[in-house]
């Protein structure tokens, strides 16, 4: 399975959101984290790769162009779990994690359709959550389930719009620790949007950064998390070390003008 994007081009009405975002191809097995400060386009990006939105330009799976894919091909290999999860629904945990499951027209339930859900269920650790209602759940438990929604549907391409924003700080690395894991062992292409960098830096093999609708760096952490970068793309004066686990820190300082390439990108 591989993602690519070349010239991806998108507006809501007049107003011009991703304006060519190109990535290289996105490495399966790897966590790929797209950054960016708030408006970049990540999300609108998120769903352009989920076939939700219709942009100009290529989004390629597996060398082959979205648009080729049927609606069910593309349900079938992409998740896109949003960045505000709807679970509002008078369901049972268990039975909306099955309910992600069965995104084929088949609608029978089989013995390993319970398992895999029981499975993700003990894997995130909230099957004492099986029988609660979701509305009744706190936002990050919430949250959970999205995520074991997510994971049910066994994607090739796993898209997840901040994940951990809702989490304390154990669940955020439980969560990301997983995802990591399943990441790997599927080879499943997963891009992740985070706004924390230092969570980035420790599960992100490969980064895009998004500013104003176009990529303003991609790479890996070394040559994208820099103080440069984080004065330019996010305005903040920051200097960036590594720790003592050799993987780089972030510690912002003081907020700064934007710079340069803003303007630029805006005209
Ligand atoms: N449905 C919509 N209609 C009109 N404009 C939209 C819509 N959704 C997003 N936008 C605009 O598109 C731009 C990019 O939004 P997007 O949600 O992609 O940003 P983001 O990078 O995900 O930001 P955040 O970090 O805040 O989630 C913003 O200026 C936003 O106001
Ligand atoms: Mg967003």
């Amino acid at each position: 399975m591989k993602l690519s994007a070349s010239d991806v081009r998108f507006s809501y009405g007049s107003t011009d959101v991703l304006k060519g975002v190109t990535i290289q191809e996105a490495v399966p097995g790897r966590i790929t984290a797209t950054i960016g400060p708030n408006a970049a386009g990540k999300t609108t990006f998120f769903k352009c790769i989920a076939g939700l939105l219709k942009p100009d330009g290529v989004i390629s799976v597996d060398g082959r162009d979205l648009r080729s894919y049927s609606r069910e091909e593309i349900s079938r290999r992409v998740t896109y779990l949003p960045q505000e999860s709807p679970v509002n629904a008078v369901l049972t945990v268990f039975e909306a994690v099955l309910l992600a499951r069965k995104h084929t027209l088949s609608w029978r339930v089989t013995d390993e359709d319970l398992q895999s859900v029981t499975g993700v269920l003990e894997d995130l650790d909230i099957e004492d959550l099986s029988t609660r209602f979701l509305n009744e759940l706190s936002g990050g438990q919430k949250q959970m389930v999205s995520i074991a929604q997510s994971l049910v549907r066994e994607p090739e391409i796993l898209l997840l719009d901040e994940p951990t924003s809702s989490l304390d700080l154990q669940r955020q690395l439980e969560v990301l620790d997983l995802v990591s894991r399943v990441t790997q062992e599927r080879s499943i292409v997963t891009l992740i949007s985070v706004h924390d960098l230092n969570q980035a830096a420790r599960y992100a093999a490969q980064f895009v950064v998004m500013s104003q609708g176009v990529v303003y760096a991609s790479g890996d952490a070394h040559e994208v998390l820099t103080p440069e970068m984080l004065r330019d793309v996010y305005g903040v004066n920051a200097t960036v070390t590594p720790a003592h686990d050799g993987i780089l820190q972030v510690t912002p300082l003081s907020s700064a003008r934007r710079t340069k390439h803003l303007t630029e990108a805006a005209d």
